[in-house]
């Protein structure tokens, strides 16, 4: 992909899942990343085993203070930053239950960081030249889900962030943009069906087009595709990677018309 070698990276939620196979398919294209996360065992395995290109930066995205000192050890180490990709979530849910202190956490956690992080990189993304974000939204940001009120509504709110944060930035060419991934294994999905992965796999076929739950790695590839020249166009946007997910009805993969 153009644009995406000797280019540096900082990467939320790096250290495991979606996240992680963002950080090695950066690596394997020549770029160099910072892994920001809270998982400091996952992160510093992942960036040991990948060598010099790739820094662990223990960082709680609710902090302020964390974030700006992953800015700076990724400068220090790296000496510029391109691309801020915004993969760390937390599902933190209670439905109905949830309380002031349970929206206020996953907020934090999944919109409000993403935020501060824009805030404190954007003089190195400025000076990049080409610099691109890509936030996580979800397909809970498109329709009810059963017990679930707020983790949707942070990423119905990444959207919106998207349009707004797309508009203030480009006049710093920078490019700010959204994936909307339908189900993708990763560590929560792996944990939840352990014991009957076939199951969730039947599941997911009447849901996506492509008939399977989608893999990290082809996660990965459309961020590369969006922080790389080839989308030098390409802002304020949110790219459904989904298997066809979200351009299914109510009515899933059902055929209507009775049989002949
Ligand atoms: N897996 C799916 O089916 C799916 C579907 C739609 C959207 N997504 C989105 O994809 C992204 C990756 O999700 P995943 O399924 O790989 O989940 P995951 O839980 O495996 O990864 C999330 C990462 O975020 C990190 N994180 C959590 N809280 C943090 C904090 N306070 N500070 C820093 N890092 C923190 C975690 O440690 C973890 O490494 C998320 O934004 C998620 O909303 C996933």
């Amino acid at each position: 992909m153009r644009g995406i070698k000797g280019k540096v990276a900082i990467v939320t939620g790096g250290a495991r899942s979606i996240g992680a196979a963002i950080v090695r398919e950066l690596v394997l294209e020549g770029a160099s990343v910072a892994i920001a996360d809270i998982l400091t065992e996952e992160g510093e395995a992942l960036a040991r085993e990948l060598g010099s290109q790739v820094l662990f930066s223990e960082t709680d995205l609710r902090s302020d203070e964390q974030i700006e000192r992953c800015v700076d050890a990724t400068v220090k180490q790296f000496g510029r930053i391109d691309f801020l990709i915004n993969a760390a979530a937390s599902y933190h849910d209670k439905g109905f239950e949830s309380s002031r202190a349970d929206w206020a956490f996953t907020f934090d956690v999944n919109v409000f960081g993403s935020v501060v992080l824009l805030q404190k990189a954007h003089p190195h993304l400025v000076r990049s030249g080409a610099g691109a974000v890509v936030n996580f939204s979800s397909e809970s940001a498109h329709a009810a889900q059963a017990k679930r009120w707020v983790y949707p509504c942070t990423k119905a709110a990444i959207e919106e962030l998207t349009r707004s944060q797309a508009l203030d930035v480009a006049k710093d060419n920078i490019r700010v943009n959204a994936v909307i991934p339908g189900w993708t294994w990763s560590a929560p999905i792996k944990k939840a069906h352990a014991e009957n992965p076939e199951w969730v796999e039947q599941l997911a076929a009447q849901f996506h087009m492509s008939g399977r739950i989608g893999s990290a790695e082809e996660l990965a590839r459309a961020v590369l595709f969006l922080c790389s020249s080839d989308a030098s166009l390409i802002t304020g946007s949110m790219l459904p990677v989904d298997g066809g997910h979200l351009a299914l009805g109510p009515q899933g993969t059902l055929e209507l018309l009775p049989p002949k």
